[in-house]
Formats: C-alpha cells, structure tokens, sequence
C-alpha cells in the first residue's frame, strides 16, 4: 500500500510539471495562461509561441505520462496492472490540476497520449491515427483530441482478445475518456456552435 502510495504521488507531482507553463515563462516571460485560449497545453503553445516550442512541449507533456506509467511498472510488476493505471491517471490529474500552479494547467491530452500509448500502445495508435487525420481535415485540435480520448477505450475492447494487456487498462483508458470530455467542455460548446478556434488561424 506504502509503494501504490508513492508511485500515485510521483505520478502527480511529475504530471504536474507544466511544459507550456514552464517554456512559456522561460522564453516569453508570459503565463501561458493569460494568453490564447488560456490553456496550459502545446496547442496553445503554439498559438501563442510558434510550433518549436509547442513541439517541444507536446513530447516533454507525453514524456511525463509515459515515465509515470513505466516507473510504476518496474516498482510493482504484479499482473493486475492497478500500479501503472493509477500513476498514469495520478499524472494527467497533475497537469490537470498542478499543484505548483494553483492547480490551473492543461485538458492532459499529451499526458494521456504518454500514458495510453504505453498502457495499450495498438488501440492507442490507431486511435491517434484517425485523432491527426481529423485534426489535417478539419483543423480542429481539440476535435482530435476528444477523438483520441474517446476511441482508445473502444478500440482497446475490441482489440483485448489481439493484444496483451490488463482489463485494469481498459477502464483507465474509460476513465481518462469521461475526464477529457469534461475538461473540454467548453471546446465542445464551440465545436457545436462553429466557434471553436482553427489552429494556422488567428487567435481568439
Ligand atoms: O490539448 C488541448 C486541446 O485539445 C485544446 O486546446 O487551447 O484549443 O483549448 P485549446
């Protein structure tokens, strides 16, 4: 219980690391947050400070959730997959709500993205595939992003009996789904209503 503690908590701390906060601050001296659609996250990065450092931010953001899982992994490898479900979420709840941010950060798609692509890398993977193929059609990232978060979990289903992996991470995957359709619940209202900004296009 002590070890599930202490990799949850390292999961939230690292998770709460914010790259576009950090970056932000670093190269512009800006809170990110203030700024563009007021998310700390790489599509604002890039609206607000070009696409190096969004880049920079989506990879440093996935990284965290791809460390969160893997080092949970390795201090408790038992069969369940409870240890590394539970610290990958930890680490999206910390981008989410970052505690050395006031708890005002991201909507965890990069995290969720490091955190699913290596809990159930093939579901993840097509999944991502059809999420950039919508973002290129219509560009819309958060379109994408509500794409990605809510076909992992299916895929993954379906997909049980081809590859390996916990049922535990299937209901993760369920789980970071419902929290990202919450954390964009303003991006589906604009969606809804056309409004939602275009990324290549002028800022909101
Ligand atoms: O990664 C977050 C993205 O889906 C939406 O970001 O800044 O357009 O609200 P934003």
């Amino acid at each position: 219980i002590i070890a599930l503690i202490c990799t949850i908590l390292f999961g939230y701390l690292l998770g709460s690391l914010s790259f576009s906060y950090i970056i932000a601050k670093k190269i512009k001296k800006v809170d990110i947050r203030k700024h563009g659609s007021g998310n700390a996250g790489a599509t604002n990065t890039l609206r607000v400070l070009g696409i190096g450092p969004a880049i920079s931010v989506l990879l440093l953001d996935v990284l965290k959730g791809v460390i969160a899982v893997l080092v949970a992994a390795w201090i408790a490898p038992d069969q369940s997959g409870l240890f590394p479900a539970l610290a990958g979420l930890a680490a999206i709840l910390g981008h989410n709500w970052p505690i050395y941010y006031g708890f005002r950060g991201g909507k965890g798609v990069a995290t969720t993205i490091g955190v699913l692509a290596t809990l159930v890398f093939f579901p993840a993977l097509w999944a991502g595939v059809i999420a950039i193929l919508s973002i290129i059609a219509t560009k819309y990232v958060s379109l994408g992003s509500l794409l990605f978060a809510m076909l992992t979990p299916v895929l993954a289903f379906f997909l049980h009996g081809f590859y390996d992996y916990p049922i535990m991470y299937i209901y993760l995957a369920g789980v970071v789904a419902l929290l990202s359709v919450w954390r964009h619940r303003t991006n589906i209202s604009r969606l809804l209503t056309g409004t939602e900004s275009k990324i290549g296009k002028s800022n909101r």
